[in-house]
């Protein structure tokens, strides 16, 4: 027999952008397919997952893409962004300096996306507490600045992933 086309409401394309190891392939694997992996490989080029997501009784299908933060694995920019209604900013709350790539990430979005994209601004790895090296507040503020919702989160733990992309994809409805 075959497999009913699956019916949906709406289908959102959703962008994480970051540096390199900031996690953005485990919190993808985290939402779509609850996997994580300790110690798993930079990606190299584009790679998307759905997962359906239910809000207010319509059947949202969130079709998540992730690419290398790696300049010489990233494939045409343009078309990573083109048609992309969210996005997803991910810094490492550990790296300093991927809280300072934030910017340039920030600058690459708007460049190539649509200018009414709803942007969050995600800072990952909660679990490793005593290697924090950039604050909450510090974040939020940055999050507030530039008209981007924000959140922590630990794609190890599962703490607040679901949470930041259901709310990429509540903003966007
Ligand atoms: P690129 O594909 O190179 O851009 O990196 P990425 O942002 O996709 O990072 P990835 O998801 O591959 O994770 C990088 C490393 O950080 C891996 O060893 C993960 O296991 C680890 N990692 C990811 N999320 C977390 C987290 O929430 N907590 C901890 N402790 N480690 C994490
Ligand atoms: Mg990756």
């Amino acid at each position: 027999k075959a497999a009913q086309p699956e019916k949906y409401d709406y289908l959102f394309k959703v962008v994480v952008i970051g540096d390199s190891g900031v996690g953005k392939s485990n919190l993808l694997s985290r939402f779509t397919r609850n996997q994580f992996t300790l110690e798993s490989k930079s990606t190299i080029g584009v790679e998307f997952a759905t997962r359906s997501v239910s809000i207010e009784g319509k059947n949202i299908k969130a079709q998540i893409w992730d690419t290398a933060g790696q300049e010489r694995y990233r494939a045409i920019t343009s078309a990573y962004y083109r048609g992309a209604v969210g996005a997803l900013i991910v810094y490492d709350i550990t790296k300093e300096t991927s809280f300072e790539n934030v910017e340039k990430w920030l600058t690459e979005l708007k460049e190539n996306a649509t200018a009414d994209i709803t942007i969050m601004l995600v800072g990952n790895k909660t679990d490793l507490a005593d290697a924090r090296a950039v604050d909450t507040a510090q974040g939020l503020a940055y999050a507030q600045a530039h008209n981007m919702t924000f959140m922590e989160a630990s794609a190890m733990t599962a703490s607040n992933v679901e949470a930041s992309f259901l709310q990429v994809v509540t903003d966007i409805y």
